[in-house]
């Protein structure tokens, strides 16, 4: 069997032993999704967010890309945001972001990594500028990582409650509650690093007048 083709009968054992716990498993899933939560996670396999959740399917809405990231022209993040906030109405928006994160390590060196990752990379290496007294002064290169994945992770929380979707929300529905959080790989536990609650404070250059 070629492991490709492992996955596929994997997929049949697990259909089989999700009907036999529960044989109304998939018509229930099937016709409705209503998950409380939006996760923004790193696309590293390593941070599965069901799993580190303990969530069952139909339970977490999942976007995933190279560290985390929330760019305000990104059409992908923003149509799962729109779509997570104003068509399933979700409670909860989280960005998670993963210390040893491979994308906040890349974006630290100066390596050339040709026209695309540079692009994506550039949106990390701009938190950086942000912060780059603080970080300077971090001699340990893997402190310095993580610090940057922490700040990073606040950074994106931000750019959330700086899109026109999430000041709408908060507006008309007082929600979603957004969240920032960082998983360590080396002891699969969550760390919560800032919450923002709606009406929270947001900088005046970024509100929207007329939502
Ligand atoms: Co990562």
């Amino acid at each position: 069997m070629t492991p490709y083709e492992k996955l596929l009968s994997d997929n049949k054992a697990w259909a089989n032993n999700q009907l036999q716990t529960n044989p109304d498993f998939f018509n229930r899933l099937s016709s409705i999704q209503t998950p409380d939560f939006l996760w923004i996670g790193c696309s590293d396999s390593r941070v599965p967010a069901d799993k580190i959740t303990g969530t069952q399917p139909g339970e977490i809405f999942v976007h995933r890309n190279i560290a985390n990231m929330v760019v305000h022209t990104d059409v992908n993040l923003l149509s799962v945001l729109d779509f997570a906030v104003n068509h399933l109405n979700v409670k909860h928006v989280i960005v998670c972001g993963h210390y040893g994160c491979g994308g906040v390590k890349a974006a630290m060196s100066s390596r050339d990594f040709k026209p695309v990752l540079n692009m994506w990379l550039r949106n990390i290496k701009d938190v950086y500028h942000i912060y780059r007294d603080a970080l300077d002064k971090i001699e340990n290169e893997e402190e310095r990582t993580d610090r940057l994945v922490e700040l990073n992770v606040i950074e994106q929380v931000t750019h959330l409650a700086q899109t026109s979707i999430i000041q709408r929300a908060w507006q008309k529905n007082n929600g979603p509650y957004l969240h920032g959080w960082v998983y360590g790989l080396k002891d699969g536990l969550i760390k919560p690093l800032l919450d923002m609650p709606p009406g929270s404070y947001i900088d005046p250059l970024y509100t929207y007048e007329d939502l």
